[in-house]
């Protein structure tokens, strides 16, 4: 809806109404038509200023009815009425433009923003391009190099920013839509001729084909498959070549396209699936929204070595003092040393002050008695974290909640060590942690709905994107990576290469292959968790361990020295540079493996390995969401896309599943597993099957099946 009134007796005032963001609903646009043609009528008023209710100018198009049939008018027509009114048209911009929001503003003859507003044209992150007229108005306005950089990132840019690209033409401190009324009373009678931004020339630079080659060679690389960025590119290209009109046609062939791609599709799930996250609830019946998080101002991290650095520098670039610890003086000194650069850096590259001086450090527990929350980041040890959460029961307040970065063990025998279980959870960053997404809250039998509340929120604090998981071995990630990667190690010993495996993963989006993630990780690292599970055999190569197939092929590397990029070779060499190439001694010691076990080599295409690798890992998602241990769909995929480096145009492993079809997943796993009986992870779940069953329903219908399913279990 639009509310239309006068003020000042000569300005008519258009207030945009739609919460919480005034987005661009049928409703609204329907409601602008009709007051601009009121106010534009009305002969008592002679300029017109268009605002938003609550401080919010608008959010852009409504997502909401992405996906349903197009009612009401349409944008570009409105927007083009608004640009050819013969009184002074005014956006007052308080809160946010965004997408067809600032496609609006630019529509008008001027732009007021508040100088905390911020202004951009995100639709890129959701599958789109500014297909309002944003395409060709923008770069009218900035210049094309900025528009490219703002259209195919979709970064949102400060009043003040926006003012330097001329986005906006005036800012205030104080009451925006006053101050937009004021000087829409100031411009009446001036000619608007130049004002029409549509009517202007787009500014060129002499290279301009140099510009366009750079910038598609640019979201080409990152992009590792969209095609929202491309298709921006072409439609800024239009915006350079042609006359206006024929760059809008251009603009509007461009979404068509991608309006229908899967991919945008995807990336608008994933937009959703985030916000469902954030009301996290529990699938067991019980619900953890509607509990209080408790407030955290004093916090500690315990070990500081990759995560526990990360997880200060985190904690203290979000404005918590944190009292840091390290057991010996040496290590603490390093430590210290390390943090204090990564807080220098952050602090350069954002222009802030840096937080240096929120940490303290010490070497003794005792310097916890009073902080309110403590993760501790200690080796993966589980004699060692016992003993720590029973001395942190002994020494921190009451009420100190208790957090741990363990990747796997066991959150309830820690929680059990505590006086108060309760008050325990696991906080499972990624590395580098303060740099990366995800945080996997993870909570125990018995951690309380306040505890996990508190976590939840503490990681939006820090700016992550917190999913609520429950306890098991590998969490949701790590579990569901299991799979994946030993799918590729069965697949090395069936014939094909780390280079084939890794291709076709990069091909579908993934930045990198498992071979390439698992050199960059360190070999030695999952060699040591498949120790702790017993797994490892050192001298033999024996292919069952604990009663099942299994690939010693990563031990038999650990035992080489070759623990990836870190020791110059692992599943690829590495020359004192990070490019991965292809090395003969492993192709040799391939040949000798399967000489020894007698295994036959076949001709794998990608299709196998790309259903191998990704089935499996899907499959084990369903069977986490049929455990429980996530609460829906959305959880592993927001997890996949935050903290795995899963294609987020591909919406996350369990939309991908839907959009391939289920059935296909679960008539290819059994393909697979009858091809490979002692292969583990081919056999699909039976909630997998319950949702064939129940006619494959889309992703936002599984949760109903996946309740009933858990009730039958
Ligand atoms: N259409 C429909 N609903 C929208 C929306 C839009 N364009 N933008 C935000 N919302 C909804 C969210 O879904 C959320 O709803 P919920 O409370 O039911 O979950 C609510 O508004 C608040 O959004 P949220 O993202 O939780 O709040 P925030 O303050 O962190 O961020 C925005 C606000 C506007 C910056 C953010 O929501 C955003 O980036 N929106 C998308 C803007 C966009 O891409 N517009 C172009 C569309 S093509
Ligand atoms: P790390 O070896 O780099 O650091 C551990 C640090 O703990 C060392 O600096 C060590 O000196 C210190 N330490 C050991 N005992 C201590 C004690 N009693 N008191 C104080 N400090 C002590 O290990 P990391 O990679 O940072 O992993 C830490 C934890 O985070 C582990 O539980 C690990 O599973 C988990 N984790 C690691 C990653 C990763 O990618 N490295 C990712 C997620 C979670």
């Amino acid at each position: 809806m639009a509310r239309y009134s006068r003020v000042s007796d000569t300005v008519g005032l258009i207030t945009l109404q739609n919460p919480p963001v005034n987005a661009l609903s049928a409703a609204v646009r329907q409601g602008i038509v009709d007051t601009v043609k009121t106010a534009l009528d009305d002969v008592e008023v002679n300029s017109v200023v268009i605002c938003g209710q609550n401080g919010v100018f608008c959010g852009g198009a409504d997502i909401r009815e992405f996906g349903t049939p197009m009612t009401g008018p349409p944008l570009v027509p409105m927007i083009h009425a608004i640009e050819a009114a013969n009184k002074p048209v005014v956006a007052a911009i308080e809160g946010i433009a965004l997408g067809g929001g600032l496609e609006l503003a630019l529509g008008c003859h001027y732009r007021i923003a508040h100088s905390k507003a911020k202004v951009g044209l995100p639709e890129v992150t959701l599958g789109l391009l500014p297909a309002a007229g944003g395409s060709q108005r923008l770069p009218r306005l900035t210049g094309l190099p900025a528009a490219l950089d703002l259209i195919t990132t979709g970064r949102h840019v400060t009043a003040v920013e926006a003012l330097k690209l001329s986005i906006v033409d005036h800012l205030t401190d104080h009451n925006t839509v006053d101050a937009a009324v004021k000087f829409a009373k100031s411009v009446a009678e001036q000619s608007l001729d130049a004002r029409r931004i549509s009517t202007r020339p787009c500014p060129c630079p002499p290279d301009l084909d140099a510009l366009f080659e750079a910038a598609m060679q640019k979201v080409r690389q990152s992009a590792r498959g969209a095609i929202a960025p491309v298709a921006c590119v072409q439609a800024l290209q239009a915006a350079a070549t042609l006359p206006y009109a024929r760059g809008m046609e251009r603009e509007k062939e461009l979404m068509a396209t991608l309006f229908t791609s899967g991919q945008a599709r995807a990336l608008q799930y994933s937009f959703f699936a985030q916000r469902a996250v954030a009301r996290w609830s529990i699938p067991s019946g019980a619900r953890w929204d509607g509990s209080k998080p408790r407030p955290v101002l004093k916090t500690a991290v315990i070990g500081l070595g990759t995560m526990g650095r990360g997880i200060t520098v985190s904690l203290a670039q979000a404005g918590l003092s944190v009292v840091a610890v390290e057991a010996q003086e040496k290590p603490l000194r390093e430590a210290k040393q390390a943090i204090s650069g990564m807080l220098q850096r952050g602090a350069q590259r954002r222009g802030v002050a840096s937080a240096l001086d929120r940490i303290t450090y010490s070497q003794k527990l005792q310097a916890l008695a009073d902080v309110d929350l403590v993760i501790e980041a200690v080796f993966e040890d589980l004699e060692l974290k016992k003993q720590l959460f029973q001395q942190l029961s002994a020494v921190c307040k009451p009420g100190a909640f208790l957090c741990t970065n363990t990747s796997t063990l066991d959150i309830d025998v820690l929680a059990s060590q505590s006086r108060h279980p309760e008050l325990v959870v696991g906080m499972h960053f990624f590395a580098p942690a303060h740099v990366m997404k995800l945080l996997e809250v993870v909570y125990g039998s018995r951690s309380s709905l306040e505890t996990v509340a508190t976590a939840m929120n503490l990681g939006k604090k820090l700016g992550k994107v917190s999913v609520a998981v429950g306890n098991c071995r590998g969490f949701v990630g790590n579990r569901m990576l299991k799979p994946y990667m030993e799918q590729g190690l069965f697949l090395l010993e069936e014939g094909a290469t780390p280079q084939l495996v890794d291709s076709v993963l990069e091909e579908f989006g993934f930045a990198m292959g498992l071979f390439r993630m698992s050199d960059l990780s360190g070999i030695d690292v999952g060699w040591r968790v498949r120790k702790a599970e017993g797994l490892v055999q050192p001298g033999t190569s024996t292919r069952v361990r604990n009663g099942r197939r299994y690939s010693p092929l990563g031990d038999l590397l650990y035992e080489q020295g070759r623990f990836g990029q870190k020791t110059g070779c692992g599943w690829y060499r590495y020359d004192n540079s990070r490019e991965a190439r292809p090395d003969s001694w492993l192709y040799s010691f391939l040949e000798e493996y399967r000489a020894r076990h007698h295994l036959a080599v076949r001709r794998i295409d990608g299709q196998e390995v790309l259903e191998r690798c990704l089935y499996t890992l899907i499959n084990e998602g369903f069977r986490i969401l049929e455990e429980g241990i996530a609460a829906g769909p959305e959880d592993v995929d927001v997890i996949y896309v935050f903290g795995y480096g899963w294609p987020k145009h591909r919406g996350g492993p369990m939309f991908y599943a839907s959009m391939v079809g289920l059935t296909k997943i679960l008539e290819r796993l059994e393909h697979y597993q009858q091809a490979h009986p002692d292969v583990p992870y081919l056999q699909p779940c039976v909630l997998l099957r319950r949702l064939v069953d129940s006619g494959s329903p889309p992703v936002h219908k599984w949760r109903e099946i996946i309740q009933k399913t858990c009730s039958h279990l």
